[in-house]
């Protein structure tokens, strides 16, 4: 069996074509569209989904907003930009673009983020809402998966789901989402991640497994139970190199698969322009 390829391109680009439509009407009706961005430091890729998040919001019409700041920038200095950016009504929503180059500044710089112009989701208070399955800014990867496999018919609703990675960005939240009471979700979610002993014991129980975790290849073909549907969430950077959590030969025993390139991340773009009309529409109440 040749797995059936999750296409996140071909859905983010008619996601990007309907919120440019919803862009129109929002400004014909006086309300703008804005997302702001912050970038600490030169790290390359980072800098790239940056960029592309930018391309993305002058593809559809949304203004972008840039702050760069040195690798060597205090806390006070980000929480100066994250402050300018909460107060300015132009910026509908903002992201800083993790991970910090001091990751212990990460929590502090989290929470200043006003909660309703938070487009990740990541804020300790729309986190919460999400473990009490209440509607808010859904972090962008793990909303993008959930739209991927829904729009391709695969419904988590009751099934077993093994989540690789625990991450705050990806892992931690599916996790929550996919297990939530929220329309679609309900899954049975089982949480591994690479100190968990004998991980293709419980990998093979999945009927999806969504990796995110950054190590090569860790989601071996014999972790899959035939005709899984699985997602390869942990692309990454070697020199030039796109590398997978998945190896390639996964693509044999599973029905659906995440293309390397062209699978979760155009989706994890395309929700954050959601997220970013969403908290367009409701700062204009
Ligand atoms: N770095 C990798 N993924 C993400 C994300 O979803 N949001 C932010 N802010 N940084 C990231």
């Amino acid at each position: 069996m040749s797995a059936q390829i999750l296409d996140g391109q071909a859905l983010a680009t008619e996601m990007k074509l309907d919120a440019k439509r919803r862009v129109d009407e929002l400004k014909a009706s006086g309300v703008d569209v804005g997302l702001g961005t912050v970038l600490v430091g030169d790290d390359g890729p980072s800098s790239n989904y940056v960029a592309m998040k930018h391309s993305d919001c002058a593809e559809v019409g949304i203004a972008s907003f840039h702050r760069h700041l040195p690798a060597s920038a205090s806390l006070a200095q980000i929480l100066d930009v994250v402050d300018e950016f909460n107060e300015t009504p132009e910026v509908s929503a903002f992201l800083v673009q993790l991970p910090l180059p001091r990751p212990e500044f990460e929590e502090v710089v989290l929470e200043r983020i006003r909660p309703t112009k938070d487009v990740d989701g990541l804020h300790p208070m729309n986190l919460g809402k999400l473990v009490m399955s209440r509607p808010g800014p859904l972090p962008c990867t793990p909303a993008g998966i959930l739209k991927l496999l829904q729009h391709n018919g695969v419904s988590v609703e009751g099934k077993r789901v093994v989540v690789v990675g625990r991450g705050l960005t990806v892992g931690r939240p599916l996790a929550l989402l996919l297990s939530s009471t929220l329309p679609g979700c309900n899954a049975a979610v089982t949480v591994v991640h690479s100190r968990v002993k004998d991980l293709g014991s419980v990998i093979r129980e999945g009927e999806v497994v969504v990796s995110a975790t950054g190590v090569p290849g860790i989601i071996k073909k014999e972790y899959i139970r035939p005709g899984a549907v699985v997602v390869g969430a942990g692309t990454f950077f070697v020199g030039r190199k796109l590398i997978s959590d998945v190896e390639e030969s996964v693509a044999e025993v599973a029905s659906m698969i995440t293309p390397r390139i062209g699978g979760v991340g155009p989706m994890t773009r395309a929700m954050l322009i959601e997220n970013t009309l969403l908290a367009a529409v409701q700062g204009r109440n």
